[in-house]
């Protein structure tokens, strides 16, 4: 087994401690849920400002309230970006996308003074929304910055109908000004985000990293099946239209046509109207989350699952409408970051890394529309996460800040090269 520096192994005990703290902050009693634009998420930036301030970053909080870390130094150098999300799943794991926020410090804090001296800046960036728990639609925060935000989604809803518009104002952003988070891609050199796998394949592997060759196109929506409501008693079964069951075999179909088409597919939530126990279900509304490794494959399986929720509803007598919440294409990494991941891997001592496709999604998927990008996974013990016991070794992040830090060193004299 290859072990870390001293350094590493120090900052990684000092991660995992600042992963309980964040855990900490949270909107259920007995869980992690942080949302999007929540006073929860302010206390995050706040947190992490304070880390990132202690690390020597020039800290500011951007227009889509995202935190962003910059070195201090020439600004006319080319920016690096490091970095990954703060906002949560509901009853999350206290991991996934914060240690990737927290080795970006903690990599700025192994550079120490080397910092100066490199050809790039280097901005940590903790993004604000990757999930998408509050409003469905994902990755908004890295949205902002690649310059990708569409202003249809002001109009989208929270489960307590507040908009996004308004979540933006009472937060103390300017709907207005969102544009000013983005970056300007001419200026950056790419993007690199380590991240927990998500997944069992690097244990079952033995592998304590991984690099990243492509992350899962993706897409979200929201299904509404209406029915009739009706007596639960007095309604014989021909004369029943009900919602819920046709949702639930919607369900079900989507299951069997990912599994034949090697895609993932998930039914996440479900509501049913009018709830009540003597009453026959007259409106039920779904979510569907698809991912592939190919945008032409995802869309062909979701023509699949959409001509067998018409059946479905055909048959039983309902009505079907789907509106889609959520796209993003896949996004391959570019060769040149990987190959710095790959050799940062090395020397650690870890040997041939490793290669994965991401089923995940990851802001690395915004970015990519304008830089390039790659990714370094971590270990994720039993591959569980978006739960509770989701879990990374304070061992595997150290060697990961090991390997993180020498493909930043690779990356910056490549750069410096070139220029
Ligand atoms: C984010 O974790 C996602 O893949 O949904
Ligand atoms: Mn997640
Ligand atoms: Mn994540």
């Amino acid at each position: 087994m290859s072990s870390a520096s001293r350094a590493a192994t120090d900052l990684a005990t000092r991660i995992a401690g600042r992963c309980d703290e964040l855990a900490r902050i949270s909107s259920m009693p007995d869980g992690i849920r942080r949302v999007y634009l929540s006073s929860e998420h302010a206390r995050a930036n706040d947190l992490a400002a304070r880390w990132m301030t202690d690390a020597g970053l020039r800290v500011r909080q951007d227009a889509a309230g995202n935190l962003r870390g910059r070195t201090a130094g020439d600004d006319t150098r080319p920016v690096l970006l490091l970095g990954s999300h703060l906002d949560t799943v509901v009853d999350a794991g206290r991991y996934d996308g914060i240690v990737g926020v927290l080795m970006g410090i903690a990599i700025v804090e192994m550079l120490g003074d080397r910092v100066h001296d490199l050809p790039v800046t280097i901005e940590v960036i903790a993004f604000s929304d990757e999930e998408g728990t509050r409003f469905g639609k994902a990755l908004m925060g890295s949205s902002a910055v690649a310059g990708v935000w569409d202003d249809a989604w002001w109009e989208l809803v929270d489960e307590d109908g507040v908009t996004l518009r308004d979540a933006f104002t009472a937060f103390g952003l300017d709907p207005a000004r969102v544009h000013e988070a983005a970056v300007d891609p001419a200026t950056l050199v790419g993007y690199l985000e380590a991240h927990i796998e998500q997944g069992p394949y690097l244990e079952r592997a033995d592998q304590a990293l991984g690099v990243v060759t492509s992350i899962a196109a993706a897409r979200r929506f929201t299904v509404d099946v209406v029915g009739e409501a009706r007596h639960a008693g007095g309604t014989p079964y021909e004369m029943r239209h009900d919602a819920l069951l046709g949702a639930a075999e919607a369900a079900l179909a989507v299951e069997r046509i990912c599994i034949a088409e090697r895609h993932v597919g998930t039914v996440g939530t479900m509501h049913v109207e009018p709830g009540a126990v003597n009453v026959v279900p007259g409106h039920a509304r779904f979510s569907v989350d698809l991912r592939g490794e190919f945008d032409d494959g995802r869309d062909r399986v979701w023509d699949e699952i959409t001509s067998a929720f018409d059946a479905i509803a055909g048959r039983r007598g309902l009505r079907v409408s789907v509106s889609e919440v959520h796209r993003a294409p896949a996004v391959f990494c570019a060769p040149r970051l990987t190959d710095a991941v790959r050799s940062g891997i090395a020397t650690t001592g870890e040997g041939q890394p490793m290669e994965l496709f991401s089923r995940a999604g990851h802001d690395a998927m915004s970015l990519g529309l304008v830089t390039d990008v790659a990714m370094l996974f971590l270990r994720n013990p039993g591959g569980i996460s978006h739960h509770p016991d989701e879990f990374v070794s304070t061992d595997d992040v150290a060697l990961g800040l090991d390997a993180l830090l020498a493909a930043v060193l690779d990356v910056a004299a490549g750069q410096g090269a070139s220029t």
